[in-house]
């Protein structure tokens, strides 16, 4: 298994091109994936401060070797205090179970723009960023629109826009849109949530390389300079996601993996249109 790539944020931060999706995964399968990533060198990307990343230091998991991404989600509790209060008491309360000093990034998970709260929300990161609490600040889901204000707002552009990208839903748009401003893409859902495993395109690029059709679409987010978390909550499965190191993908097969973009091709919500 070779080393896997990093790529450099617009803060100068660092970041591993692969890493584990743990949102929604139960908590001991949870600690089995923290435990577990090949030889401790796969990072996290998790949404709530938690008893099994917790666990997982206790066991010895090197910081060294972690990312910890905090999303921050507003709900309606939180809603009515102050930004930077809220914002600074979710992630002390994140901290506090991670028994950390600081996480490595700290993202808003949505804009929910009915709610008129994310320019506030990217206030108080920006301060949480100063005041040493998050290495690095960043979004999730957010178009151009909600880009453009944050920025106008701060002068302080995200590092990461973590959004819903596959080779069945390829946001080439929003990736532009990002790149122009520096801002890395990072994708959730990579796999279309294991959807696309099957897809025969995919397979026989896969046969191709000798490689598994998993093997096959995380390369591809690679290859597009984007940062990959795909979820798997089996142990060799995640081995076997993270074994991309060693081959490539060539022109041909870019070229068929870009025509299964499609329009209908998303598969979590909108965020222009979320009610959350
Ligand atoms: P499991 O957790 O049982 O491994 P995405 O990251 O796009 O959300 O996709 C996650 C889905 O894909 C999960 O159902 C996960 O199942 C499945 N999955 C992840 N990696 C692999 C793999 N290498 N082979 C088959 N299924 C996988």
């Amino acid at each position: 298994m070779t080393e896997q790539t990093y790529l450099t944020l617009n803060d100068g931060n660092k970041i591993p091109q692969f890493g584990l999706w743990v949102w929604q995964v139960e908590s001991d399968a949870a600690t089995y994936s923290v435990e577990d990533g090949p030889q401790g060198r796969i990072p996290t990307h998790r949404h709530r401060g938690s008893l099994q990343e917790r666990r997982g230091r206790r066991r010895g998991y090197p910081r060294g070797g972690s990312r910890s991404t905090r999303p921050l989600r507003d709900d309606k509790a939180l809603e009515r205090a102050a930004g930077l209060w809220r914002n600074a008491h979710c992630l002390g309360r994140s901290l506090d179970r991670l028994q950390l000093e600081y996480v490595d990034l700290f993202l808003i998970h949505w804009p929910s723009p009915h709610r008129g709260l994310y320019v506030d929300s990217w206030r108080a990161l920006v301060e949480l960023q100063k005041n040493g609490k998050a290495r690095s600040i960043g979004v999730s889901n957010f178009e151009p629109e909600h880009l453009a204000r944050i920025i106008d707002a701060t002068g302080v552009t995200p590092a990461i826009n973590q959004i819903e990208l596959h080779p069945r839903f390829q946001q080439r748009r929003l990736r532009d849109y990002n790149r122009d401003l520096g801002i890395l893409t990072q994708s959730w859902s990579p796999l279309g949530q294991g959807q696309l495993l099957t897809d025969a395109t995919i397979e026989t690029i896969a046969q191709k390389h000798g490689k598994t059709a998993a093997q096959v679409i995380i390369r591809w987010h690679v290859e597009n300079g984007l940062v990959v978390i795909p979820k798997s909550v089996n142990a060799n499965r995640i081995a076997e996601n993270f074994d991309v190191f060693d081959f490539a993908l060539d022109a041909e097969d870019m070229s068929r993996l870009e025509k299964l973009d499609s329009t209908e091709g998303r598969i979590g919500p909108n965020p222009l249109t979320a009610t959350f």
